[in-house]
């Protein structure tokens, strides 16, 4: 049985009083929709660990700067429901857009510093809107635990610090990247990709392997990332935005890994942009 759709506020409000009277934990796990295996995966482990589910789907505005971005996202709702049912969520909570930014909205959510580097500097205005909306649905779904993926790592560390400096009681969890049988790292994008990009794609994933590798060779990002661009263009990538060894924790520049770190890549494949990242041990 596919759970429940709720669309109103003060509908999900009332359930959510009454398990937290009773002493259930409630776990969220916000969404865009168009869900994948690595969507399903985060409400898999907030099944296994909290006494109630809520799946969140909103398509944010706020956080897309290009309109045919929005535009072309896919839309999948019932889909989406149809997919969750075996995994037994309690409620799926699709606020429209009015619910979320009535008229007068006028807050912003913005965190300072980590979202100036990676997908911050390339997406104007993308984190602040990411911040404003999950802050909203930590506060509208009243959740003891959030699941997010690792494969937007740095929407991951923000929206912990988000949480950190509001105040809001919430344990933000990151769970592991998960991925096709080639490597490709899951995301509701890689529905836009064409059957011929779609062969070219795992290319990414690819060619940040073998630079994890050569770092276990002692080799430097400034040695590694001309020829890993050079390769990536070849397999017909059209412009790579950034391809750089970040520290985990604070995401600040790194040329080898000296600390605990992670590599990010981020580049486009007709017309799509693809963003994948790896976990990289200190040496
Ligand atoms: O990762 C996403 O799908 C979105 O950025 C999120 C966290 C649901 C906020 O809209």
């Amino acid at each position: 049985m596919t759970a429940p759709i709720i669309r109103s506020l003060p509908e999900l409000r009332e359930l959510t009083r009454a398990w937290h009277r009773a002493g259930e934990m409630i776990g969220v796990v916000p969404t865009m929709g168009a869900l994948h295996q690595g969507h399903l995966s985060l409400a898999r482990i907030a099944r296994a660990e909290c006494d109630r589910v809520i799946t969140t789907i909103f398509v944010n505005p706020k956080q897309f700067n290009n309109p045919d971005d929005l535009k072309n996202y896919p839309r999948t709702e019932h889909e989406d429901a149809r997919k969750l049912a075996p995994i037994g969520v309690d409620v799926i909570y699709v606020p429209d857009g009015d619910t979320m930014y009535p008229g007068g909205f006028a807050t912003n959510v913005s965190v300072e510093g980590l979202t100036d580097c990676l997908c911050g500097a390339h997406r104007p205005g993308h984190f602040d809107g990411v911040a404003t909306v999950v802050s909203k649905l930590f506060l509208q779904t009243s959740a003891d635990k959030a699941y997010f993926g690792n494969k937007d790592y740095q929407q991951l560390q923000v929206v912990r610090r988000m949480a950190c400096d509001l105040d809001i009681p919430v344990e933000v969890i990151g769970c592991p990247t998960i991925r096709e049988e080639d490597g490709l790292a899951m995301s509701s994008r890689n529905l836009l990709l064409s059957d011929r990009a779609r062969i070219f794609a795992p290319h990414l994933n690819e060619v940040m392997e073998a630079i994890a590798t050569a770092f276990a060779e002692g080799k430097a990002m400034s040695d590694l990332s001309g020829p890993a661009i050079a390769k990536l263009e070849q397999a017909g990538f059209t412009e790579v935005e950034y391809l750089e060894l970040r520290a985990a924790d604070g995401l600040g520049l790194l040329d080898t890994p000296s600390e605990h770190a992670r590599l990010f890549a981020a580049a486009w494949l007709a017309g799509v942009r693809l963003i994948d990242n790896i976990d990289i041990p200190a040496r």
